[in-house]
């Protein structure tokens, strides 16, 4: 078996999971927390707006829609506090010693959900940059766009910020690595070590159809999915020796544990949404299918897809 798929709320379901039984966290978790509430999610369906703004046609295609991480309350923030705190806590509790945690994020709130993995124990190692061109920032002055037409109200955004954190170990690396099978990242070959600058683009169309495809109604991809190429390179570098599990608690429509399941690795998603849930059940064997450059590596055959490998270590 490679991969497990809950549908159910993460902090529940990850209470099932043994303690340090997790080689790794590759996660693209609510950013704002509230942007994926229920009432706000219905609001996005139905195109009634709420905390998501649905971007203007650009050369006549439709644009998906995008959180807006401004309207944020005070009360709001306080429960994105809490969330990242239980999230950080439950991670530190799953993964085993120097398991690595990759979590997406926004300019805007990073420093929120970071200050709060701190403080649930986990150690701070990096923050990638996944260069992909959004939509969001860079803004004319809203009702005075004439007046000043050359002045815009923040940048306009081009990268998207992962935070790296790491379980904290003792000892020397390669003591965890032999013992835990965890602690480095793998490298991308023996001449290039894993970076923290991601050249990425948008999710590619082929990857937006099947998603397109797998919704149970025939709606809309998931508004947040990410592309394979990302996601395998990421799942690539957090098992340094090419064994273990990884999972993602926030996993809409299944893109890590799709990536994961392409290298050959062990995952398990978990989404609290049925519609996402039921995507990721339909559009995850799709989307392991796809070719990247990731797979083509050197040492991909090590790692070899449809090696079969059970989940006997997991728990
Ligand atoms: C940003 S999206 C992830 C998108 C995903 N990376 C993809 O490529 O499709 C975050 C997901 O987390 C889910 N979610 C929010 N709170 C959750 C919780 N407590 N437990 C499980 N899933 C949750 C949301 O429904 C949403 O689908």
């Amino acid at each position: 078996m490679g991969y497990e798929l809950h549908h159910g709320n993460a902090f529940e379901v990850m209470q099932e999971f043994g303690e340090n039984s997790v080689h790794a966290v590759v996660t693209d978790p609510p950013y704002g927390v509230v942007e994926f509430e229920t009432a706000n999610v219905e609001k996005m369906r139905d195109g009634s707006g709420g905390v998501w703004r649905i971007p203007p046609e650009l050369d006549g295609s439709e644009r998906k829609p995008l959180p807006r991480f401004t309207v944020l309350s005070e009360d709001d923030k306080q429960k994105l506090r809490n969330f990242f705190y239980s999230f950080g806590e439950t991670v530190h509790e799953v993964l085993r010693p120097g398991g690595h945690v990759f979590v997406a994020t926004t300019q805007l709130l990073m420093h929120e959900v970071s200050k709060q993995l701190d403080e649930a124990g986990l150690e701070r190692r990096d923050v990638l940059v996944r260069e992909t061109k959004t939509l969001r920032g860079g803004d004319r002055p809203k009702g005075a766009h004439e007046e000043y037409d050359m002045v815009s109200s923040m940048p306009r955004v081009w990268w998207e910020p992962w935070l790296v954190y790491r379980k904290p170990f003792e000892g020397r690396l390669q003591d965890n690595l032999e013992n835990w099978g965890t602690g480095g990242l793998r490298r991308e070959s023996e001449e290039r070590p894993f970076t923290d600058l991601l050249e990425d683009g948008k999710t590619p169309k082929e990857e937006t159809v099947i998603a397109d495809s797998a919704h149970p109604d025939g709606g809309e991809a998931h508004p947040s999915l990410k592309p394979q190429y990302l996601m395998r390179e990421l799942c690539h570098a957090a098992l340094p020796l090419q064994k273990g599990t990884i999972i993602d608690p926030f996993m809409g429509a299944g893109s890590t544990v799709a990536a994961a399941d392409a290298l050959g690795y062990d995952s398990v998603g978990i989404e609290i949404d049925e519609t996402f849930y039921e995507m990721a059940e339909e559009a995850v064997p799709k989307l392991s299918e796809v070719e990247t450059e990731v797979e083509k590596r050197e040492d991909f055959g090590s790692s070899a897809r449809g090696r079969s490998q059970s989940l006997s270590d997991f728990s």
